[in-house]
């Protein structure tokens, strides 16, 4: 140990174990691996997964997570500079020289002034030019200066700085370029990046009476990489940070916005101090509640990177966790106010990333509309800004949470992806700036519009996290990293590796007819067929006929259910089923005793729109009075029946937003303080009844975000039922969000929202890939039908452990073909997958493609076995679909053999004939059992 330990000593020297690195453990010689990768090579082996490397001599910074790394350095000045995001590199790779690509085209730059410079050589010589440089002008600039240089000679050089309003100068025969830059730091000036960085103005005063050698910087390699080539050209706006501030040259999009008491807002914050933490640092609820991801110390390693304005003294922590069983770093910010004044914070984003240019970058995210939520959207980026981002007070169905910008074209399993998502359900933005010399930079976090938070002294504000997945193999890695992160450490863990018992909804079944007798009548057939779980939708309360009263009286409908909850509740357990319930506390209508008892307990601007009559309002969760109330007020309908799942609803967008109860400077507030009351409502609640499976839900699904999922195992997808419009919202919805998060439920035909028709099989399978359940009447379909539905509740519960826990493909894409989706769960672990293969429009004389699987072992030998085959065809004698003495099977026959290369690399041939056609196969490793 002590050898390997030696041998490796380049590496550990510069590794400063800062806190806990026992986690990097040597293991024997010959090959080194980080995370998956392995480099071949004499070094000892070390594992880094899920530990921060810090180099303390030099300030760098290494993340490694399961098979990448996120690296970046304290810059001269002090800032925080990016240096790389990507697969895992070898820890004793020294990565400094990446800051030398922190200036865009620094050669050609050179060349310019060498060519230039040997122009003025032969030129003659004038007096009294002045040349001024800034961080916008660069340092060559005394060099360019107009007659200053004869034959590589300046003269009468004089070298004049002011720092902070004090003028330093030097002058005199200065020779060299090493003289030059040993004068300069007799004023306590490192190098002229420092200098201008320091927002001063750089003078170099050139006459003839005077001469001094002035090399050329290339022949310098000091001066090149350092002073007066390099420097100026590094400009503010092409360096790469992790925390980029405004107003002081950098013209991008800035991660903060804060402002001082006096107005300004030029705060420059560079590196004080770090340290690492085993584990997750846990986030500290000082303004409230936030959801997080949860890790121990095996697990995880957090790194604080503290950050002070030496002006006003203001400190900010950059908290940094990542995973060793992920590629997934997880950012937030907390800036404390430690001057003496308050101070607002504007903007803070929760993470920053400055990607280096490439030949073409794509912006990918999921916007939508209410029933159409969530579909894929890339477009290439080009100089400017593009924002996407909510101001409703939901994260909404337009956009959601989430960005990931990929090199070139996002591929479904090629080429290297950066997402990003933000935990945190309220409004957002996600930002991306690509600047003049073609570098993005990629933010998210609270929507700075209609925010403003003042922080007096000694006050903390913490901002949400914001998770970062690396893939290098496309959008389906991109998608596995997020599945299982979350999976693995944000799902409450009561129900992770569970699947949701099946259930059936009575919204579609019979909307606010809620009574006991169709209630009742709905759960034996339900019962029947072999459903475990019935939920009373809207309609159960107050006097609940319609959409305009009584959410906030929750209380029972006696007309509608004479005995109650807990009677409903117990008919229903003695059926043999589990019982939910609808709620949704967020809201009062107008028409409600609440509202009469308390119209101040709303969000309004006084006398705007408060007095519709049909209307509802939003209550004013900012307030503790009101959080109380509601906490109480569901602890009672939770504890008055048998509920095992309630599903939590927010029908409303927030309007008016104004709280009564907050002070005028108060009010950039609200939208951020709803956000926490509504999270320590939530929290509160699941922690009090941690058996109630809680289902989220905004109008269908207008609040999908990672935020919702720390209280919630699935939320509600969209009102939109239908199941081709769910196979683009799923398909979508899957990019960020793992397959078990998504209620899907099958619903009638024609269907409600669309009036389309598609067949039982092709709307059970769609739903298959996500939480199923029921929103139909059981009582109004055939008898055929009772029967085929118990057969797919079965295979329901032998296939949804597969999707539940498997990897997630998507083998076909809708958004791309219009035509053709396709989808496959691989459970790794069971050597299982399920297959599902759906088309849109038929398209005749048209052959599909070959579906090729993913994920298999290529040596494995799989059985493939088509389940559901039809047993109608078409009776081209009489255009007729007739029922089929035998099954057809959409691959020719029912089964095949064959390894996991030819499975992955000729795929299956499916037959899809006609619009609505489906296939879907259960496919088994059976080399594990010869
Ligand atoms: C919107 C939801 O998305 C629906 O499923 C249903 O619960 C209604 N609200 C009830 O008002």
């Amino acid at each position: 140990m002590e050898r390997e330990r030696r041998a490796l000593a380049h590496v550990f020297d510069r590794m400063v174990p800062d806190a806990d690195q026992a986690a990097m453990a040597v293991e024997g010689t010959g090959r080194r691996t980080v995370g998956k990768e392995v480099f071949e090579d004499t070094q000892p082996r070390v594992k880094l997964a899920g530990t921060v490397v810090v180099d303390e001599a030099g300030k760098h910074f290494r993340l490694y997570s399961k098979s990448s790394m996120y690296a970046f350095c304290v810059d001269p000045v002090g800032r925080i500079e990016h240096l790389y995001w990507g697969k895992a590199l070898p820890p004793n790779d020294d990565l400094t020289y990446l800051s030398f690509s922190n200036g865009p085209a620094k050669l050609q730059r050179a060349a310019v002034a060498k060519n230039h410079l040997r122009a003025k050589a032969s030129a003659p010589v004038s007096t009294g030019k002045e040349a001024l440089g800034s961080d916008e002008d660069n340092g060559i600039a005394l060099l360019d200066s107009e007659s200053s240089v004869d034959g590589g000679t300046v003269k009468n050089y004089s070298n004049m700085h002011t720092i902070e309003g004090t003028e330093k100068s030097l002058a005199g025969d200065t020779t060299t370029a090493d003289t030059h830059m040993a004068m300069t730091s007799a004023l306590g000036i490192s190098n002229l990046q420092d200098l201008l960085d320091a927002g001063s103005v750089f003078r170099a005063q050139i006459d003839s009476s005077t001469s001094i050698k002035c090399p050329l910087p290339w022949e310098n390699p000091r001066t090149f990489l350092g002073e007066w080539a390099g420097a100026a050209t590094f400009g503010r706006p092409s360096k790469l940070l992790e925390f980029g501030e405004g107003s002081t040259g950098d013209y991008r999009s800035p991660s903060f916005d804060l402002r001082f008491q006096d107005g300004g807002r030029v705060c420059p914050f560079r590196y004080q101090s770090h340290r690492v933490v085993s584990g997750k640092q846990p986030m500290q609820h000082i303004n409230g509640r936030l959801p997080e991801l949860h890790a121990n110390v095996e697990n995880a390693t957090t790194l604080v990177v503290t950050l002070v304005d030496e002006q006003s003294l203001l400190e900010c922590d950059l908290v940094y966790t990542v995973f060793n069983d992920v590629d997934a770093i997880v950012r937030r910010v907390v800036v404390r106010n430690t001057t003496a004044h308050p101070i607002l914070v504007q903007k803070l984003m929760s993470a920053t990333v400055d990607f280096h240019t490439s030949n073409s970058y794509f912006l990918t995210h999921l916007s939508g509309s209410w029933a159409n939520e969530r579909r894929i959207v890339s477009k290439e980026l080009s100089m400017g800004r593009v924002c996407i981002d909510s101001c409703r007070g939901t994260s909404s169905h337009q956009h959601n949470p989430f960005a990931a910008l990929s090199v070139g074209q996002p591929q479904e399993n090629d080429g290297e992806v950066y997402g990003m998502t933000l935990v945190y359900s309220g409004n957002f933005v996600a930002e991306s700036d690509m600047c003049e010399n073609g570098r993005v930079r990629l933010q998210m976090g609270i929507n700075p519009n209609n925010f403003e938070w003042e922080l007096k002294s000694n006050d903390i504000f913490e901002s949400p996290e914001c998770v970062l997945v690396f893939s290098d193999s496309g959008l389906t890695g991109m998608s596995h990293q997020f599945h299982s992160l979350f999976r693995h450490h944000l799902l409450p863990k009561q129900f992770k590796n569970t699947v949701c018992p099946v259930l059936i909804n009575t919204w579609e079944a019979m909307y606010f007819d809620t009574t006991y007798a169709n209630v009742m009548s709905l759960a034996k057939g339900a019962a029947k067929s072999g459903v475990e779980m019935l939920v009373v939708d809207d309609g159960w309360f107050g006097s609940r006929d319609d959409a305009t009263s009584s959410l906030g009286d929750w209380y029972v409908c006696k007309k509608k259910l004479p005995e109650g909850l807990a009677k409903l509740a117990q008919d229903i357990n003695d059926l043999g089923m589990h019982f939910g319930l609808w709620v949704e506390p967020e809201l009062v209508s107008h028409k409600s005793r609440l509202y009469q008892k308390r119209p101040d307990w709303i969000l309004h601007k006084p006398d705007v729109n408060k007095d519709s009559a049909d209307g509802d309002f939003v209550l004013d969760l900012t307030r503790t009075d009101v959080q109380n109330y509601l906490i109480d007020c569901m602890s009672s309908v939770f504890e008055s029946a048998n509920i095992e799942y309630v599903k939590w609803d927010m029908n409303s967008h927030i309007t008016e937003i104004y709280s009564d109860h907050a002070a005028p400077s108060a009010q950039g507030k609200v939208y951020h303080q709803y956000c926490m009351g509504l999270y320590q409502i939530l929290n509160t609640l699941t922690s009090r009844f941690p058996r109630i499976r809680f289902e989220t839900c905004c109008g269908g699904g207008g609040r999908f975000d990672a935020g919702m999922l720390q209280y919630s195992p699935q939320i509600w997808t969209s009102d939109n039922t239908d199941a081709t419009s769910r196979l683009f919202i799923q398909h979508g919805t899957s990019l960020v969000y793992p397959p078990s998060c998504i209620s899907a439920h099958i619903s009638s035909v024609p269907n409600h929202q669309t009036l389309r028709i598609s067949s039982f099989k092709f709307r059970f399978l769609v739903s298959l890939f996500g939480s199923l359940g029921l929103e139909l009447n059981i009582a109004t379909i055939e008898e055929r039908e009772c029967a085929e539905l118990s057969m797919y509740l079965q295979l329901c519960k032998a296939l949804s452990p597969i999707v539940h826990e498997g990897e997630f493909y998507r083998l076909w894409n809708p958004v791309d073909s219009k035509q053709l989706c396709a989808w496959m769960s691989y459970h790794q672990g069971r050597g299982e997958a399920v297959v599902a293969a759906f088309l849109l429009t038929s398209d005749p004389g048209h052959y599909l493609p070959r579906l090729r699987l993913k994920g298999l072992e290529p040596q494995s030998n799989y059985l493939v076995e088509e389940i559901i085959p039809s047993t109608a065809a078409h009776n081209v004698q009489t255009g007729r679909i007739e029922a089929c003495p035998a099954p057809i099977y959409k691959l020719g026959k029912k089964s095949i053999t064959a390894s996991g290369r030819t499975l992955m690399s000729a795929g299956l041939p499916v037959h899809l004939i006609y619009d609505g056609d489906t296939a879907a196969f259960f496919i088994r490793d059976i080399s594990r059992f010869m």
